[in-house]
């Protein structure tokens, strides 16, 4: 071998030897410090590691090991040493010199270029950004007009997404309403939006008309408890007109039947004529009506601390008012409450129509009432799925297809799988809508966007 070939073997060695280690460091980096420093290292709650400005001296690599070592507790940067090892600290140390950006920028996580990369959806389907940047994104709404009513967490913003030139992608993110209690919840109703905070239900009246100009809001209803856990409210108005809203468990469990908690309401759109629903719920965060039957199907989570496998989180169909799911006795249908079982069984409530598995926190679902699907996908039911938080390994985090004949439950298949990738996640789908196009969004509170999902044959 000639002096030349011998180098061109070793650059390439050490080239690729290079490339590993980039992504092995980058990989550290994204699951420990993208948080706070920008998945880019632009920053976000922490400062850009990209800019010349360095708070704690140069950016040797001394200095860079020791201050990721100790951290800086008290300005919000977590001290690493104990948390990673030593070759971990000096690995992210190399990944955010400044000597690294070439090697960085060549190396470019898969998920930083292509957020949507490490998706699978069945063939011919195709997923992509519908909006970015809509913090919290969680229940949608769409407006006959094609205006998409978005409601949030802890931003406490509810969103008006605007897609001018029909293109599939939102021009335009305005906010219709701030400073609101959680408004988790968003439904339309004879044009107007009605909006489920905590302990509210408010109107904004002719909504596709009045949400560019900050509008005011009348007070509907103003009596539902305060409670955090669980308060948070999914609406929607049913084929009869009223709308329906849920009061969750204030607990993880507890045996609250005889007051307002963990039910299922209805009410008149002024909000007269409260009545009762469904009961032994313990906190529905998606339902919908059947197309054909306009039976309530609505999802369920299963409760915690009984272990990692147990107990189930359910799908229910109420056909008629007044059923009770189990809940706190009874759950998934066939596991007695080890604290409030006692003398009740199973048998005397209304099981699940499928148990969707433990901790994966089914919330929003819709039946697919467009025409752009294939034939086989007409009014059968999808299922968001948050994923679990406090599961050993993380299950969730994905959206399922769930075939029905009648109210039987044939298959329950992943539509969108690849949210979660080993323990990491880029993904929480949160609420699922189908636009008049056929064309279906997902709304993701992690990744704060909505994505869109089409079929080509
Ligand atoms: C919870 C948020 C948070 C996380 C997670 C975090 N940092 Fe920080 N980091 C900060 C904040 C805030 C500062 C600024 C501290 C200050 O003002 O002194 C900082 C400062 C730094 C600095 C010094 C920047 C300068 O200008 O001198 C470095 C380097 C750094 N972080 C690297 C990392 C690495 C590497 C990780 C992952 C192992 C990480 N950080 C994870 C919040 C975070």
């Amino acid at each position: 071998m000639n002096k030349a070939l011998v180098g061109a073997a070793l650059l390439f060695l050490g080239v690729s030897a290079h490339a590993a280690d980039i992504a092995a460091s980058a990989k550290l980096y994204q699951t420990y410090c993208a948080s706070c420093h920008g998945v880019e290292l632009q920053g976000a709650e922490g400062p850009s590691l990209t800019d010349a400005k360095w708070i704690h001296g140069e950016p040797t690599k001394a200095n860079l090991v020791k201050i990721i070592s100790k951290g800086v507790p008290d300005k919000g940067m977590p001290a690493w040493a104990g948390v990673l090892t030593k070759e971990q600290i000096a690995q992210v140390a190399d990944y955010v010199s400044p000597k690294s950006a070439a090697a960085r920028k060549a190396a470019k996580p898969a998920a930083a270029a292509n957020p949507l990369a490490g998706l699978k959806l069945p063939k011919g389907f195709s997923i992509s950004i519908y909006a970015d940047k809509v913090e919290s994104a969680r229940e949608m709404a769409v407006s006959p007009s094609g205006i998409v009513y978005v409601g949030s967490r802890k931003p406490g913003k509810v969103y008006a997404l605007i897609d001018e030139n029909k293109d599939g992608v939102v021009d335009r993110i305005v906010t219709v309403a701030e400073g609101l209690d959680k408004p988790n919840g968003v439904a339309l109703l004879n044009g107007d939006l009605y909006v489920g905070e905590i302990s509210r239900i408010i109107k904004f009246a002719d909504i596709d008309r009045t949400y560019a100009s900050k509008p005011s809001y009348k007070v509907i209803k103003d009596d539902l408890p305060k409670e955090g856990w669980h308060g948070e409210k999914y609406i929607k108005a049913g084929p009869d007109g009223k709308l329906y809203v849920p009061i969750g468990a204030p607990c993880n469990v507890c045996n609250k039947e005889d007051e307002a908690y963990s039910k299922i309401w209805r009410m008149n759109p002024d909000g007269s004529n409260w009545e009762l629903v469904a009961r032994g719920v313990r906190n529905t965060v998606g339902f919908n009506w059947h197309p054909e039957t306009k039976e309530l199907w609505f999802t369920d989570n299963g409760r915690d601390e009984m272990g990692d496998n147990t107990p189930s989180c359910e799908l229910n169909v109420a056909p008629k008012l007044g059923m009770h799911f189990g809940f706190p006795y009874c759950h998934g249908g066939v596991v007695p409450d080890p604290d409030f079982a006692k003398g009740r069984t199973c048998e005397e409530f209304t099981p699940p129509v499928a148990k969707l598995g433990p901790h994966v926190a089914p919330l929003g679902m819709a039946f697919y009432t467009g025409t752009a699907f294939p034939q086989a996908y007409r009014n059968q039911l999808f299922v968001a799925e948050h994923g679990s938080w406090n599961r050993a390994n993380k299950i969730g985090y994905q959206v399922r297809l769930i075939t029905l004949y009648g109210n039987q439950v044939v298959s329950d298949t992943a539509f969108i799988d690849g949210f979660l990738q080993g323990e990491e996640v880029s993904g929480r789908p949160v609420d699922i809508a189908v636009l008049a196009d056929g064309s279906m969004l997902v709304s993701d509170d992690h990744a704060n966007r909505i994505y869109r999902i089409t079929y080509k044959p």
